[in-house]
């Protein structure tokens, strides 16, 4: 059921022979970062469709790539397109290409994702760095043995969002006049959003936001030493008490305009020089 070592390895090995390298940095370009790809100088890249042992793509990301890239002088390994649980994928498929980031050196990885605002101070169209997360979803990659090469069978989650990535966000929003929020992601299954009584849970729990993804990559990168940020685009409002119907293409076409302002912080937080 899990992912064997063999497979990541002879994984990266072919990634190898297509041109990638060792990388400082990974990417997973959720709903909002997507044109992020448009900094990177590309170097190869290779259709998810292609790499052995991948997830087989599913219609909505036929056209999902793994590209393998730098900005000045840093490398990068960048997932355009993502695998959600509710597609269908296991988690152990889910959280594949970030064992493979790892076995090609990558140290630091950058997750962007679309939100719900549960805490209503908290309006459509911000940014949400994630300074920790509730995992509400029904499975978890490291179930069933465990992967000794990369990392340990209990890992600690006392802190699975670094804190020096998330204050050099922090400082770097600061500098910028970028306001960005910060609180707890909880991820739910989908795809269905939530009912009234479920965003009123989630807000008693802790959550200042939820989606359908990131905490199973998370779950994977922290199991392999991999230091994480992530910043969630905030799409939509969850007040229970004035519930609107979510339009889904109202949901992108946020996300999208709040993409020049991700891209702009996460460019001079991490690849300025
Ligand atoms: N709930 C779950 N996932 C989401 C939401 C939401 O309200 N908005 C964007 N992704």
């Amino acid at each position: 059921m899990n992912n064997s070592y063999k497979e990541i390895s002879d994984c990266a090995d072919f990634l190898k022979s297509k041109g990638f390298d060792s990388a400082e940095w990974g990417v997973v370009l959720g709903t909002g970062l997507g044109a992020f790809v448009n900094e990177l100088e590309i170097i190869a890249e290779v259709p998810y469709s292609d790499i052995p042992n991948f997830p087989e793509a599913t219609v909505e990301f036929h056209q999902g790539k793994l590209i393998y890239g730098c900005i000045g002088s840093t490398k990068l390994i960048v997932m355009k397109g993502r695998f959600h649980y509710y597609e269908g994928y296991s988690m152990q498929q889910i959280v594949f290409p970030i064992r493979v980031m790892k076995l090609l050196g990558v140290g630091n990885l950058l997750i962007s994702n679309a939100a719900g605002a549960v805490n209503l101070d908290y309006k459509k169209g911000s940014l949400m760095l994630i300074e920790d997360h509730i995992n509400l979803q029904p499975e978890n990659p490291l179930r069933g043995s465990n992967i000794d090469e990369l990392g340990s069978r209990f890992p600690d989650m006392s802190e699975p969002y670094c804190k020096t990535l998330s204050s050099k966000l922090k400082a770097t929003a600061n500098a910028l006049s970028i306001d960005l929020k910060a609180g707890v992601y909880a991820s739910v299954l989908g795809p269905n959003l939530e009912t009234r009584a479920e965003y009123r849970y989630l807000k008693i729990i802790g959550a200042d936001a939820v989606g359908m993804s990131t905490v199973p990559e998370v779950i994977a990168a922290v199991h392999a030493g991999i230091k994480v940020a992530a910043i969630s685009v905030l799409t939509d409002e969850c007040d229970p008490d004035n519930l609107k119907a979510v339009d889904i293409e109202e949901i992108i076409a946020i996300a999208g305009k709040s993409e020049k302002v991700m891209i702009e912080l996460v460019k001079e937080a991490f690849f300025n020089g």
